[in-house]
């Protein structure tokens, strides 16, 4: 509270936002107390006006899942945007976002592997498999380096078009 108190005082709540993460548990995270500590920070910080809260929730294979009730509630005690992550697809996305639960929905790793993600969803385009080996690798690859749907289909043509399979 008192490092968004300050920011906030520098340059305005409502170009501050600030990222949680209820139901993660590891590195030691897990903590009997997360959730009401953060519904009561998300009452703080409401009050303060901060823009957004930004969930940032569980993203490995057998994740715990956000219960329906914690999401009423932070909804309930917390006036500004709710922005959610963690392990989305479209249909998840669009389920949140329809109950109430949240304003947008964040890509990570799904935006890294389709640099023109939303074109992709909005066309049903197939998704290219995210690469986590080269990440944390000093360089640029793996962050930066994968086409576009357009670019990929366009190698692929051009690649038959000179016999190569
Ligand atoms: C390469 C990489 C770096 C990340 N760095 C951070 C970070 O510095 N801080 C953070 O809160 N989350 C970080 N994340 C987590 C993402 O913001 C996001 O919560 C996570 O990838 C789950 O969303 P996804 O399932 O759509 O990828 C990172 C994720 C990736 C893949």
């Amino acid at each position: 509270m008192d490092v968004v108190e300050a920011v906030s005082a520098k340059i305005g709540a409502d170009r501050v936002g600030v990222r949680l993460a209820p139901y993660v548990t590891f590195k030691d995270m897990a903590c009997p107390e997360i959730v009401d500590t953060i519904l009561l920070a998300a009452k703080h910080l409401s009050a303060l006006g901060v823009a957004y809260l930004h969930l940032s929730e569980a993203d490995w294979d057998d994740a715990p899942k956000v219960p329906e009730s914690f999401r009423i509630e932070l909804r309930n005690v917390f006036k500004g945007s709710i922005i959610v992550a963690g392990r989305y697809c479209v249909e998840r996305a669009n389920e949140v976002i329809e109950k109430g639960y949240a304003d947008l929905v964040a890509f990570g790793r799904a935006f890294i592997a389709n640099p023109d993600l939303p074109y992709r969803l909005a066309n049903q385009l197939p998704l290219s498999p995210f690469d986590k080996g080269p990440l944390f690798g000093g360089s640029a690859a793996g962050y930066t380096d994968y086409p576009s749907y357009k670019t990929a289909l366009g190698a692929v043509m051009h690649s038959s078009d000179n016999g190569v399979a």
